[in-house]
């Protein structure tokens, strides 16, 4: 399957999304959870950069405080070219400007409402109303794969793989510059899931947004990634070319994630 992303950097481009230093605690006092340990990356203008790691590791925590939904405690945040405060809330423009597709589409889609009023809820918060932006949502419906009348639809009356094409339509609508995707395809067969990677990678050559990638599997992150970051317990241990990362990982705690995809070199299925 070829779906590398095409590299849209501009010379001179300041970087989408800037972390440095970040910090993130949950609860207080003895019990206080140090999630996210100084944490610094950046992802370049127009490129798809990978989050890997296993469960538990801070994966979704920094996804959440990129997209606002989360506070950090202490460190820089700086996205879509605005700095953000530790504990300010994201200015309108922001979050207009970053989008997050979550791991889980349905239980993020209101069972009420029909997949037409969510998208456009999508495009205008206050509305959900679809006659206004008919067309915008029926080009978006035919862009991911689904029939135009869709629309008229509920999300129960949609397969996993086509709730996820839904909730691409719903995280791009808007046409946001920075998308933050967290384990979107983890839940989907294996032939699904290739489905859904490549029409993310044609839809990023199209439309050129950043990209944060999260998955706990390598071999997902290598079919949209240009880079690739590995992060264990809070902390960012290694970061480099997707090729690079799987085929010579330096750190150890790479190597043994590689070493559990199944197909790869070293796997085994004895520790
Ligand atoms: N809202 C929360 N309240 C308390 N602890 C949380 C919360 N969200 C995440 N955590 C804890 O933070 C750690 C990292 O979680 P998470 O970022 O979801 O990891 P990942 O996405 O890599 O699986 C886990 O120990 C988790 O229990
Ligand atoms: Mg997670």
């Amino acid at each position: 399957m070829s779906t590398q992303a095409t590299d849209h950097r501009n010379p001179g481009d300041s970087p989408s999304i800037i972390v440095e230093d970040l910090t993130k605690k949950f609860g207080h006092g003895i019990l206080a959870n140090l999630v996210l340990d100084s944490v610094s990356f950046t992802v370049d203008q127009g490129t798809s950069v990978g989050l890997v790691g296993e469960s538990g590791s801070g994966k979704s925590t920094i996804a959440k405080i990129v997209c606002g939904m989360y506070k950090s405690d202490s460190g820089r945040l700086t996205v879509a070219g605005t700095d953000i405060a530790p504990g300010q809330r994201f200015p309108a423009e922001v979050q207009k400007a970053v989008s997050f597709i979550s791991q889980n589409p349905f239980s993020s889609f209101n069972p009420r409402l029909t997949i037409g009023q969510s998208l456009v809820e999508a495009i205008s918060p206050l509305s959900t109303q679809p006659g206004r932006h008919r067309q915008t949502i029926v080009e978006w419906l035919e862009r991911v794969g689904l029939p135009a009348d869709s629309a008229g639809r509920y999300p129960h009356e949609f397969s996993g793989g086509q709730r996820q094409r839904l909730a691409i339509a719903r995280g791009l609508i808007r046409r946001p510059s920075v998308v933050v995707a967290d384990e979107i395809t983890s839940a989907l067969d294996m032939s699904v899931q290739v489905q859904i990677l490549s029409l993310l990678a044609e839809l990023r050559r199209e439309y050129s947004f950043s990209m944060l990638f999260i998955s706990h599997n390598l071999s997902v992150v290598r079919n949209v990634c240009d880079e690739v970051m590995v992060m264990q317990s809070g902390a960012i241990v290694e970061r480099g070319a997707s090729e690079q990362i799987l085929t010579a990982p330096t750190h150890p705690y790479t190597q043994r994630l590689l070493a559990s995809i199944p197909g790869s070199p070293g796997f085994s299925l004895v520790d």
